[in-house]
């Protein structure tokens, strides 16, 4: 891709894991479409890029509303010409709930947008890809794509996710265009940060299951994202590629009925 007209569309662009992911595609010289509900923020963070030639634009869209993605992604590609990138992070992040008790309206909002968003953000542009014969994707799923955690919509949602990953990446393979899919555990952004000052999080037990003493940063899960849209991973496709300072591991490891050898 390197010699050919770069221009990456990011949903969710505007904060977390998608702002540090716009910033980093930026550096690797992309053009870039900061796609996002909350507009202000997107062009904020738009204004900051469009330097030294880099084009920069944002976009305001829902994207559960499938009408609407495919709208920007016709804007996208009149302004900037089609992607060559898709990174789908714009998202909604929910509290512990019952399946019994949850609220449905709030179970179908988040379900619109986490799984329906990344949906409608893949089909709209990979139909820009396909001409060109080349691409990437990369949805962002979660340490929750892998096991079951109590917060159903997004629990379940985030395995759809990376099932959805698999399914496009047999499907775009064909055109060569490669889908992924990159697993976060708990990264300090906005939702979280208020989740923790609420009390709704406990950082104790958070740390108590990673192997590493530290979690990512958004520029880490930004870093992994950059590396599967690089020739780097060309041969990579259908993968779920978890950034989650061993949380699998040492869930199960710390889990043992034996007793672990060591504590912290
Ligand atoms: N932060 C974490 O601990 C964590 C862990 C694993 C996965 N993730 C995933 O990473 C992604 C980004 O999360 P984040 O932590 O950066 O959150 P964030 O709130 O900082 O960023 C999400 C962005 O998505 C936008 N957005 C939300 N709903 C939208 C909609 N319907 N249409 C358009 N834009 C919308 C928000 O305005 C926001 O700018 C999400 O998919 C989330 O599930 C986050």
């Amino acid at each position: 891709m390197a010699q050919q007209q770069r221009v990456a569309v990011v949903t969710g662009g505007a904060s977390g894991i998608g702002e540090a992911t716009v910033r980093r595609l930026a550096a690797d010289g992309y053009d870039l479409a900061v796609i996002d509900r909350n507009i202000a923020d997107a062009k904020s963070v738009a204004a900051s890029l469009a330097t030294g030639g880099r084009r920069a634009l944002a976009y305001s869209c829902d994207v559960a509303d499938a009408a609407a993605v495919d709208r920007v992604a016709a804007e996208v590609a009149a302004d900037l010409g089609p992607a060559t990138v898709l990174v789908t992070s714009a998202g909604l992040i929910p509290n512990t709930e019952s399946i019994l008790d949850m609220d449905m309206a709030a179970h179908e909002r988040m379900w619109a947008v986490n799984y329906g968003g990344t949906l409608h953000a893949c089909r709209a542009f990979a139909r820009q890809m396909i001409p060109a014969r080349h691409g990437a994707i990369v949805t962002i799923g979660s340490i929750n794509s892998v096991l079951p955690l109590p917060i159903p919509a997004y629990n379940i949602g985030k395995a759809a996710v990376v099932r959805l990953t698999q399914l496009l990446a047999v499907e775009l393979g064909r055109h060569n265009i490669r889908v992924n899919s990159v697993g976060p555990t708990y990264v300090m952004t906005p939702p979280l940060k208020a989740k923790v000052a609420a009390g709704e999080r406990d950082m104790a037990k958070i740390m108590a299951v990673h192997a590493l003493p530290t979690l990512p940063v958004p520029a880490d899960i930004a870093d992994a994202v950059a590396f599967l849209c690089s020739q780097q991973a060309r041969s990579i496709t259908g993968v779920l590629l978890p950034v989650d300072a061993g949380w699998q591991s040492a869930v199960s490891y710390r889990s043992y009925a034996g007793g672990v050898p060591w504590s912290e």
